[in-house]
């Protein structure tokens, strides 16, 4: 059991846990990710590893179904059954130069810590990150911290610049080239970064998050093509260039239980509300 030692709620449908795991603060690495299970019955949720301490690892989850509904309901104190990790690759890291770090609303928790140690081997790193409103900013004063310049981005205009991120970005771009783009967010924004980035000839990561089951490369459901090949982003992964992703099926696959997911979910609504 794994016990939960903070938590906060980050905006409207996302919390941050600081939960006890020495074993995998030890070993992890910027970009790496664990997958949880509330309880014995529970469905896997693969979450990014936005940071840790000697003891303890912080999970940030947008509540967008039943599980994540449930973990959201958890408070300090409570415990969570089991976290394997750290899974997946680290994030590659060289000395580029210019780094230009993109996180479209949640995936600006995966992009801090990854932009903080490409900071930290000594690239001038500059943030862009976006949201739909204000209320739903997140991270800002600790992507400042890790970025040389900040641009926040909202959809709606309600704060910082209006505007998708790929328009700050371009503007971005078009002024200083850049060594490297680093995108994690929705499969939209990081599919219209890369045919930006395309264009204009910038090298592009992105971390991906296709279901995930069992995190080990056996199962097959994460698979995801990638220069024609096919790669399994739980072992291969999350992290791939992000000119030869093929965006189209990654969506395709990542539809393939909504219907279930929205069943649950509103089966999740109902008792909640029931039990009030
Ligand atoms: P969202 O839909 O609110 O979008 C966030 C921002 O992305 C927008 O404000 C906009 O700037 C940009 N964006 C969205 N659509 C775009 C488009 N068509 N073109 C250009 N830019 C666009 O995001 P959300 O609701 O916070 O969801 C976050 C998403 O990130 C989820 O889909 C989640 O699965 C994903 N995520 C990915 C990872 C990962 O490792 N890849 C980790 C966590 C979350
Ligand atoms: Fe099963 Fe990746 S989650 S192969």
């Amino acid at each position: 059991m794994h016990k939960i030692i903070e938590k906060k709620v980050l905006a409207q449908d996302v919390t941050m846990l600081r939960v006890e795991a020495p074993e995998i603060a030890a070993r992890r690495k910027a970009g790496q990710f664990i997958i949880l299970r509330l309880d014995e019955e529970g469905e896997r949720i693969p979450l990014t590893i936005a940071a840790s301490d000697d003891q303890t690892i912080t999970i940030i989850s947008q509540q967008v179904g039943a599980s994540t509904a449930q973990l959201a309901r958890l408070q300090q104190g409570d415990s969570i059954a089991d976290l394997v990790g750290p899974l997946g690759q680290p994030t590659h890291i060289e000395k580029w130069g210019y780094v230009v770090g993109v996180g479209g609303g949640v995936g600006t928790a995966p992009i801090l810590p990854i932009l903080k140690a490409v900071a930290a081997a000594g690239n001038k790193v500059d943030g862009i990150i976006g949201f739909r409103n204000k209320e739903l900013v997140i991270l800002e004063d600790e992507m400042k911290q890790a970025c040389a310049d900040l641009t926040v981005c909202t959809d709606d205009g309600s704060y910082g610049h209006k505007g998708f991120v790929t328009e700050a970005l371009k503007k971005k771009l078009e002024e200083q080239k850049a060594d490297m783009v680093l995108a994690v967010g929705p499969v939209v924004m990081m599919r219209a970064v890369c045919k930006l980035t395309k264009q204009m000839g910038v090298p592009t990561l992105v971390s991906l998050n296709p279901i995930m089951v069992d995190g080990t490369g056996m199962c097959g459901a994460c698979r995801v093509s990638v220069g024609g090949k096919t790669k399994f982003a739980c072992v291969d992964g999350p992290e791939f260039d992000g000119h030869q992703v093929d965006f189209e099926e990654l969506m395709m696959r990542q539809r393939t239980y909504l219907q279930q997911e929205k069943i649950s979910y509103d089966d999740f609504k109902k008792c909640h509300c029931e039990s009030k």
